[in-house]
């Protein structure tokens, strides 16, 4: 028996990495594909979920972090930054924290969950509140990394997609082949970009007969990729995506077309929703924003569309727990009920008999 190795020893051979590289790793990857009963009844499908939620520091950035930090302290790297709606940033400073280098994050102010500041906080992190949003933070991050002894690992570093794709390596693991359909929620657009890459990968080693057709979910009020043009002023409830000009875009629409895939968009509304009946059917608790590709079958289904005799995977991309904010401030009709403490009175409240 040994222990999951990390997404770097585990896929060594079919990384891009620079000769040496050192390993950086909190043994990230290796989650789990949990099936979804209630998502394959809907859909009349065979629907999986990628728990990314599972990871190190909770969200998929992890993949991509062990690759970006390593890759930075091979090449001697004494500090690193990032431009982040959160999850980037928690990961960052913690893969920073142990490579044993600086971490500076630069966030838009009041616009990141607060378990995800508190990560990047309790990681030692320099954080850099922005009064703007997060395509200020990325502009401001990548000249500060050309003007600065400080390297950038915000997804433009090809390394963080090169860590991501592993998501796709492990599906085709687990499956035997590439599911017919994957369904991911998008925002800067690098993790469309790295799954895309790992499933073309995989079909030309012969790991797999085909490739997935590639349904990115953006929410409404940030949706660039189904616009076709930045959004000034991106705004949602999902703060994770809240992002108007993907620093991906080229890559991720390459990725939708060439998959036969789309964009689309989810509303506010939709992804709470959505949130709130997967942890209640399926036990799993996401973040509003890793909600997005659920609400987006979820709005399918409705429309009339079934997956009947087709594998789906989803990628949820966060815990939870990150933003419990939200999730307690929009579920009030789930009030606390207070009695003394005696068994009949909590008899009556709970409204058992
Ligand atoms: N889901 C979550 C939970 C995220 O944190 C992000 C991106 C996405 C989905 C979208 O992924 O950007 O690759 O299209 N979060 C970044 C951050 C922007 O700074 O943490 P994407």
């Amino acid at each position: 028996r040994h222990q999951w190795r990390g997404v770097i020893e585990e896929y060594r051979d079919r990384l891009d990495l620079p000769a040496g590289t050192p390993t950086i790793t909190l043994r990230e990857g290796g989650t789990p594909l949990v099936d979804s009963p209630w998502l394959s009844r809907l859909t009349g499908g065979d629907v999986w979920l990628k728990v990314e939620g599972d990871n190190p520091t909770g969200s998929f950035k992890d993949r991509g972090m062990t690759v970006a930090l390593s890759v930075a302290v091979g090449e001697g790297a004494e500090a690193v930054v990032c431009a982040s709606t959160g999850n980037t940033s928690a990961s960052m400073a913690a893969y920073a924290a142990r490579a044993g280098i600086k971490p500076l994050v630069l966030v838009p102010q009041g616009k990141i969950a607060a378990g995800k500041l508190a990560q990047a906080i309790v990681h030692g992190a320099q954080v850099v509140m922005v009064r703007g949003n997060f395509d200020d933070c990325l502009r401001i991050s990548r000249e500060l990394a050309e003007r600065y002894p400080v390297a950038l690992v915000n997804s433009v570093n090809p390394m963080r997609l090169e860590g991501q794709k592993t998501a796709a390596f492990e599906i085709v693991d687990f499956l035997g082949d590439a599911p017919d359909v994957h369904v991911l929620p998008v925002g800067n657009a690098g993790n469309v970009s790295a799954y895309w890459k790992g499933y073309v990968e995989s079909r030309h080693v012969g790991q797999t007969t085909r490739c997935p057709r590639m349904l990115g979910w953006q929410a409404a009020g940030a949706a660039p990729l189904v616009g076709g043009e930045p959004v000034r002023d991106p705004e949602t409830v999902a703060s994770a995506i809240r992002i108007g000009n993907p620093a991906s875009w080229h890559l991720a629409v390459a990725a939708q077309r060439e998959s036969g895939g789309s964009f689309r968009a989810v509303t506010d509304r939709e992804i709470l929703d959505a949130q709130r009946a997967l942890a209640a059917h399926e036990g799993v608790f996401v973040e509003p924003a890793s909600a997005a590709g659920v609400a987006g079958l979820l709005q399918e289904v409705a429309a009339g569309t079934t997956y009947a005799g087709q594998q789906v995977v989803v990628t949820v991309t966060g815990h939870g727990l990150k933003d419990i904010d939200t999730a307690l401030s929009t579920f009030t009709e789930l009030v606390d009920t207070v009695v003394d403490p005696d068994v009949e009175a909590a008899a009556e409240a709970a409204g058992l008999r």
